[in-house]
Parts: structure tokens; sequence; C-alpha cells
């Protein structure tokens, strides 16, 4: 699957702003936090911490595995950076797994982001698997579905201004966003790493 240069430029330009945006946790300032959650956030600094920390780089670098360009010109890079990118996925993915119980929005939206960061990890040790087995065209789908749940960083913050433009209630909107954030990526992303001859997924 090959992406054309202006998908992949948007892809990236929404990847970084969502990174600057989330960079602002690292000071700690209570008034830089999601409203909602201050008070939770202050009450779970250590899991945030690690959260952010690990997904912050994994969506800051993840794009650049799919610059073909870079793959091709210095295929070391490309697997400093896949270490990289699924260190970020492991360490925000077990922060992810540890806020959820607490997320805004109650019970359907933390079941939603919970499933979200299983389904995180398990898509990037998969990817992990097939590539120290050798079957790149493997490694790729399950890489490209990792970045797909990576990308829900970014699905979830558009959907949350789109809510707030729509005047829709936050809780309400909020629970039914921690699953249309992620399912439809990763859904996409299967209908498009699917393997030839196969209708879906
Ligand atoms: C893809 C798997 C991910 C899962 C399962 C996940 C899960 C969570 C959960 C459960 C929370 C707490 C939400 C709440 O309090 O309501 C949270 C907050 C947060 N996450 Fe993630 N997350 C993921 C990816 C990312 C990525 C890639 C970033 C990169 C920037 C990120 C940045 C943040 C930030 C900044 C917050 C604090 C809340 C805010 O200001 O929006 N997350 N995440």
């Amino acid at each position: 699957m090959r992406i054309s240069r202006a998908g992949w430029a948007v892809m990236t330009v929404l990847s970084t702003l969502i990174v600057l945006l989330a960079a602002r946790y690292a000071s700690f300032d209570p008034s830089a936090f999601f409203t909602e959650q201050r008070d939770t956030y202050l009450r779970h600094e250590l899991p945030l911490g690690v959260h952010i920390s690990g997904a912050i780089v994994a969506l800051a670098v993840g794009p650049w595995q799919f610059s073909a360009r870079l793959r091709r010109r210095c295929p070391r890079w490309h697997r400093r950076i896949g270490v990289t990118y699924l260190l970020g996925c492991v360490v925000g993915g077990i922060g992810a797994l540890l806020l959820a119980p607490v997320a805004y929005g109650g019970a359907v939206a933390r079941l939603g982001f919970a499933c979200l960061g299983v389904a995180w990890l398990v898509t990037g040790a998969a990817g992990l698997r097939m590539i120290l087995h050798r079957r790149v065209a493997d490694h790729r789908r399950w890489m490209v579905r990792s970045f797909a749940l990576t990308f829900a960083a970014v699905t979830l913050r558009l959907l949350l201004l789109a809510a707030e433009a729509a005047h829709l209630d936050l809780r309400t909107s909020y629970a039914v966003i921690a699953w249309l954030c992620w399912v439809p990526n990763l859904l996409l992303a299967c209908w498009f790493t699917r393997a030839p001859g196969q209708p879906s997924l």
C-alpha cells in the first residue's frame, strides 16, 4: 500500500500539530490540563506522564516510516525509527491502559479507550513479530494498522472540535468519540492492507 505525497503531508502535519498540542503536558502545569479531568490528572500524574511521553514519540516519528524515500535511501534509519516508534507504543499503551479506567465520559468511553489501548499494543507487537520472521508484506500491513490507531489521537481531537462546533453535550459526545476516533481508522487500514484477492479485512 502506498499513500500519495499529499496524503502523507496532511497526515504528517496533523500528527505534528497534535504532538505540539500534547507537549504542553510536559510542563505539568495543571492549567494546561483537559479542564474536566484536571483533578483526576493531578491524582494520576505518573500514568498520565508515562502515557503522554510514549504516545508523543509514537505520533511524532510514526509518519516518517511511511516515507518510501527514507526507507529506500536509509534502511538503517527506518529500523531505528521503527524501534523508537514501537517503544513509544509500548510505553504510551501501558500508560493508556492505566488511564482508561479514570477517563472522562463514563463506562462507554473507558471501555472504548481500553479496547484502543489493547488493539494498539497488539498491532505493534504483530508488526514486530512479522519483521522478526522476515515477513515484510505482513509487517507493513500490521504497522499500517498500528499507525491508524496511533492516529486516533488526531481523529479524537478533530471529532471533539466538530462536536463543540455542533454544540453537542461534551460528556455524551466524548463517550461516542472514544470509539469513533479509532474503529473507522482501523477498518480503513484493514481495507487498504487487505491481501490481494481478498475482498476485505
Ligand atoms: C492510540 C492509543 C491511545 C490510547 C488508548 C489513549 C488513551 C488515553 C486516555 C484513556 C486518556 C485519558 C482521557 C480522559 O481523561 O478522558 C488519554 C489522554 C491523553 N492522551 Fe492518549 N491515548 C492514545 C494515544 C495518544 C497519542 C498518540 C497521543 C499523542 C499526542 C495522546 C495524547 C494524550 C493527551 C495529551 C492526553 C490528555 C488529555 C488531553 O488533553 O486531550 N494519546 N489518552
